[in-house]
């Protein structure tokens, strides 16, 4: 009599089994979701070239402001020899340096930049230009905006009671009046609108 209360009667399924069976069913629907997104972090970190985390670039704080890339004399646009467009710029509690950036639209634009205090970081309006601005370390990235136009770029790390109000512009000028104004060695202003 005990065993028969386990057993199911005849011609009822058994529930222990189906239980069984859909928990098997749901492991291996885990699993496949765990392969779906190592297969995806292999095929972007491969096919975009996208960084790992263990390339560090770093940069000594404590001298940032007196020597080296990121002297204030240094900040901004540069068009280099081989014309290729660079921004470097500095965040500190509450701003960022330079307060207008200047890029053109369509052509490639690398951001390099560091924070000299806490952590910092900005998205360039509606783009995908958008980092983190560590103390220490050189933040990069490569973007192309493409369209010319002013966009907004706020901090959007919290880094103390002014964040709200910290933030710069970015003015995306038409390529050829970018170049037109760019000089070799100078660094570009925003133009007054
Ligand atoms: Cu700087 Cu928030």
């Amino acid at each position: 009599m005990s065993t028969a209360a386990s057993m199911p009667p005849a011609g009822e399924p058994d529930s222990h089994a189906i239980a069984i069976a859909a928990e098997r069913r749901w492991a291996w629907v885990v699993i496949a979701i765990m392969a779906l997104l190592v297969a995806m972090m292999i095929f972007t970190g491969l096919h975009w070239a996208a960084m790992p985390p263990s390339r560090v670039e770093t940069v000594d704080v404590k001298t940032l402001h007196l020597k080296g890339e990121f002297v204030e004399s240094n900040l901004g646009t540069s068009v280099g020899a081989d014309g290729k467009v660079t921004v470097r710029l500095v965040a500190q509690q509450y701003s960022f340096q330079p307060q207008c950036i200047v890029v053109p639209a369509g052509m490639p634009v690398t951001f390099r930049g560091t924070s000299t205090d806490t952590i910092h970081g900005f998205v360039v309006g509606t783009t995908n230009a958008n980092t983190m601005l560590i103390p220490a370390f050189v933040s990069t990235f490569t973007t192309t905006f493409p369209k010319a136009g002013e966009q907004l770029m706020p901090c959007h790390e919290y880094c103390g009671t002014g964040h709200e109000a910290m933030w710069a512009r970015v003015q995306v000028l038409p390529a050829a009046e970018f170049m037109a104004r760019a000089k070799p060695g100078e660094r570009l202003s925003c133009v007054p609108r």
